[in-house]
């Protein structure tokens, strides 16, 4: 059992190794012939299995819901306010525990994962709010190598990433401003950039257009599109029914806490 676990955890680590020097080399094409190579067993990302969230006060946020995203999936999770969006995202990003249920993200169980391993999860990961929250004494530089920061980085890893991230998301020239100096879209793009410093396989996003005039959110979404074309798994609520539309991504409805439509590429599907 033991041989066996570290066999797997040895192979893991290898495949995570390959895949990495990929996205180094920001090359889709490379990512693409990694995904044939570790197969389908690995191309799974996030898997729920029947799962519930019932809150405290016994309302259910989720009801058994089950669902699959693979690697390299751009996912779009909609649904009227109160149907259990943000919910989802919480278990995706082991913030909330799931009351029934398996939520298993890459190798881990979420339900069974000790508080040791959340970090470890959680370095994989790029998560971007709706509400950026930036540190106000911190340049745009520093606020983005913060993140490199807590996970241990070093200081040559941190002068080489950064620089490039903040290009990326097209704040070049604002690298050395305070956040109380960005509009929102640029805040966000803080927020994006942060979320994107430490190579995660996969981000999260609850409405990171949800505070942005029409033509910001267009940008910021762009952003995120780009980011799934260079590898990263995408999974985001939101309520910009226009540019779910254009996109025509994979759209995963809920309402009440349940799946109702998990469609290919799929449209808003709701008046407002
Ligand atoms: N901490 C909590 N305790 C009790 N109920 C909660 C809690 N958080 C959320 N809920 C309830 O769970 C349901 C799902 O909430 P959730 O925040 O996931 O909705 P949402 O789809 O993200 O909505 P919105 O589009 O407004 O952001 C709602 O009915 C909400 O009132
Ligand atoms: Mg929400």
């Amino acid at each position: 059992m033991k041989r066996s676990q570290d066999l797997s955890i040895a192979h893991h680590a290898i495949v995570q190794d390959f895949k990495s020097v990929c996205r180094k080399l920001w090359k889709c094409e490379a990512w693409e012939r990694t995904e044939k190579i570790v197969g389908e067993g690995v191309r799974r990302l996030i898997r729920l299995d029947g799962v519930t969230k019932r809150y405290a006060n016994g309302h259910h946020g989720l009801v058994n819901v089950s669902l699959t995203v693979n690697r390299g999936d751009f996912v779009f999770l909609v649904g009227p306010s109160g149907a259990g969006k943000s919910t989802l995202i919480r278990l995706l990003y082991g913030e909330d525990k799931a009351t029934a249920g398996e939520v298993m993200i890459d190798q881990f169980r979420l339900r069974s994962m000790t508080l040791r391993q959340l970090p470890r999860l959680r370095r994989q990961l790029g998560i971007v709010f709706q509400d950026v929250k930036l540190l106000p004494t911190r340049t745009v530089f520093q606020n983005v190598a913060f993140a490199m920061e807590v996970v241990g980085a070093s200081r040559r890893d941190i002068m080489r990433r950064v620089p490039q991230v903040i290009e990326l998301v097209g704040l070049k020239n604002r690298r050395d401003n305070y956040p109380d100096q960005l509009s929102g879209g640029e805040q966000q793009r803080v927020g994006i950039a942060r979320a994107l410093v430490n190579q995660p396989i996969y981000v999260l996003a609850d409405e990171p257009t949800g505070n942005l005039d029409p033509e910001t959110a267009a940008d910021i979404m762009r952003l995120f599109v780009e980011i799934n074309r260079r590898g990263a798994t995408v999974v985001m609520a939101t309520h910009a029914r226009d540019l779910v539309n254009q996109l025509q991504r994979r759209v995963i409805a809920i309402e009440g806490g349940r799946m109702v439509r998990d469609d290919v590429r799929g449209a808003y599907g709701y008046d407002a």
